[in-house]
């Protein structure tokens, strides 16, 4: 590998020692839940794969996802178990597919406490109190004072069968409002023994569990320790605390201090969508660390190289997580190495991936190898055939690189009239202030094409043996009541006014947005319980923020939108999903002019969820050629 992209960013690629490890550089994959385990919770090959990836992409340090230390841990139907011997030989496999990359690999250890639920778990919930989480809301058991150490002694063993299994060491996660993090904090621990109280008190847990690793595996066991080091609720911890938590851990001798945020009830701060800011809690972290006298892993939405590499030069940070980034990019670090950062595929922040229990099919809309890399690596075709693919969708650029990949000669159509700028209707959404970095996801995605030979043409193809041709979802651009528009005709436009905004969907509520942001009074009003209804709850958040920031109304389970009397005042109306009962018309699909016989549509879609299933059949399609 050059040293270019190491002369830019001095500090990213600098070493560091932790404990005895020697880390090559600052680029951390933290845990990151896969749900690829099987449901006994033992290793997969996916998993293998998927974290192997990881670590041969230049990472200098990977903490494997969560495994659960004891018979109730589930947090996921699939997570990853080390609560019993038998499962130390797929452990095993796991640390080694890392390894053999070079880079040292450390096994998170966790109990989800009352952040699950008793259908994954088979087992009742446990939990410092008898308090529920107020997003899972099922009643946990609080532990007696007599079993507390035996559940200590989970975290210990399962830390034994980690090291036995060749894991170059452990993360305690204390962070996220799990079980130790309950222990931690007054928000979930009310307990009037020696376990509660005092933040000494609340602090034993955490502190038995790190001296118990301490004790039976040596002063040499790297050992980390994860935290939320302000958790945005009432009596949550905040960075006070975690200064004093961070300070005993480490006189405890754990290694360094991961320093996340949030609880199941904040998880919009956790893992940040499209639009919020980048590093936003480095000045969190840097506030820790000069409190404490071992190194920091800052984490929270860091993409760019230039944000990281600022927070470890201004001391916020000596550790970077790159989460959902290193899902997008697995190479993220090799790329910037080379200098080729142009190709990294950028984490849109879509948050698809952390609904993956729910849509097991499909994980990430900008890398569709995730969990199946080994599949990836293509064979060239013997009949390799022209293929025409006409449209920039997410699922036209998958599609060209799938199928170069795979040996055809592929050319990808990107006239203007037929599939609109770059990234198709991902186009429309880099439009809305702060969601910038789609666009450089699709051109990356552009870039990824090119790189496995894909021509591009401004030109509709006069012959090819395979069209593929992008038909977009594009509601009501011609239905709808009279002198209405569609939101997508909003953000592909500049009509500015005042505006009556109808729709439960992540577009009417980006559209309204844009529409404040232009300068004019906007009412939104969704049909449904909330708005931008159709996408992570992140989303409802930040456009909420910024509608109410803009000075515009929102109402939710409104019956007669159209009836409603900001339509009066109103210079237009913008229609999106809900507002009408003809939504989902064939009529709505816009088709493309090609001029030659369309083999198969590839489909386009605003919504990450609805884009990922275009971009996992559009490889589906491209693979079976
Ligand atoms: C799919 C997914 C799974 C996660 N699983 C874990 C986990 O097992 N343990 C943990 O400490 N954090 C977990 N997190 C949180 C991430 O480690 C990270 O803190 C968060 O995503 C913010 O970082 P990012 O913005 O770089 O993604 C998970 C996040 C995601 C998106
Ligand atoms: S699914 Fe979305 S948030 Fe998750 S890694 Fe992919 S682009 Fe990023």
């Amino acid at each position: 590998m050059g040293t270019a992209g190491a002369e830019r960013y001095p500090h990213l690629f600098s070493p560091l020692r932790l404990g005895p490890l020697e880390l090559q550089n600052r680029f951390v994959v933290p845990a990151l839940t896969t749900n690829f385990g099987d449901l006994d919770g033992q290793v997969t090959d996916e998993v293998c794969g998927y974290l192997g990836r990881r670590g041969a992409g230049g990472f200098g340090l990977v903490v494997c996802e969560n495994f659960g230390v004891q018979a109730g841990a589930k947090a996921m139907p699939r997570m990853l178990m080390a609560h019993e011997d038998r499962y130390i030989p797929g452990m095993a496999k796991l640390a080694a597919a890392v390894k053999q990359t070079g880079a040292p690999v450390l096994a998170q250890l966790n109990h989800p406490g009352r952040q699950t639920k008793s259908k994954f778990t088979g087992h009742e919930l446990v939990a410092p109190s008898a308090i529920p989480c107020p997003i899972n809301r099922e009643m946990p058991r609080a532990l007696s004072r007599d079993e507390i150490p035996e559940w200590e002694e989970y975290y210990v063993r399962a830390a034994e069968r980690a090291a036995e299994a060749g894991f170059d060491g452990v993360e305690v996660h204390g962070a996220h409002g799990y079980l130790v993090a309950g222990f931690l904090s007054s928000y979930a621990n009310t307990r009037e023994d020696d376990y509660g109280g005092s933040l000494e008190n609340r602090c034993r847990f955490l502190l038995n569990i790190v001296d118990g690793i301490r004790n039976r595996m040596g002063p040499e066991f790297p050992l980390s320790v994860r935290i939320s080091a302000r958790e945005f609720v009432p009596d949550g911890i905040d960075v006070a605390e975690a200064i004093e938590i961070g300070r005993a851990v480490a006189a405890h001798g754990a290694n360094a201090l991961s320093v996340s945020v949030g609880v199941y009830q904040t998880f919009n701060k956790l893992s940040m969508v499209t639009g919020e800011p980048e590093g936003q809690w480095l000045d969190l972290a840097g506030e820790v660390r000069a409190g404490i006298p071992i190194p920091v892993m800052g984490v929270g939405r860091l993409v760019r190289a230039q944000v990281a590499e600022q927070g470890l030069a201004a001391g916020q940070i000596d550790l970077a997580c790159f989460g959902r980034a290193s899902m997008a990019d697995p190479e993220l670090p090799a790329k910037i190495r080379r200098r080729r950062e142009a190709e990294v595929l950028t984490c849109m922040g879509c948050n698809i991936c952390l609904g993956r229990s729910s849509r097991p099919e499909s994980i990430c809309p900008v890398n569709p190898t995730i969990g199946r890399e080994a599949e990836f690596d293509f064979v060239a075709t013997a009949s390799a055939q022209t293929v025409a693919v006409v449209g920039t969708s997410f699922s036209a650029l998958t599609a060209a690189w799938v199928a170069a990949k795979c040996g055809h000669r592929v050319t990808l159509h990107g006239n203007s009239a037929q599939g609109g700028s770059l990234g198709g209707l991902m186009a429309l959404r880099a439009k809305v202030p702060g969601n910038a970095v789609i666009g450089e996801t699709a051109a990356a995605l552009l870039g990824r094409a090119q790189a496995a030979g894909v021509q591009f043409s401004e030109q509709l193809p006069e012959a090819a043996d395979v069209v593929w041709a992008v038909r977009e979802f594009r509601p009501l651009d011609a239905a709808g009541p009279e002198g209405a528009i569609s939101a997508a005709a909003v953000l592909e436009g500049d009509q500015a006014g005042e505006a009556l905004v109808i729709g439960d969907d992540l577009c009417a509520a980006e559209a309204a947005v844009v529409l404040a942001q232009r300068g004019g009074q906007v009412t939104l009003l969704s049909p449904a319980r909330d708005i931008a209804n159709d996408a992570h709850p992140g989303f409802r958040e930040i456009c909420r923020r910024r509608l109410e920031a803009a000075g515009a109304n929102i109402e939710v389970k409104v019956a007669e939108p159209f009836a409603h009397a900001a339509r009066d005042q109103a210079d237009f109306v913008v229609l999106g999903r809900g507002a009408v009962a003809d939504w989902d018309d064939a009529g709505n699909w816009r088709l493309p002019e090609v001029g030659l016989p369309v083999s198969a549509y590839l489909d386009d879609a605003y919504e990450p969820g609805l884009l990922t299933r275009t971009v996992y059949e559009a490889v589906a399609l491209a693979r079976a050629l």
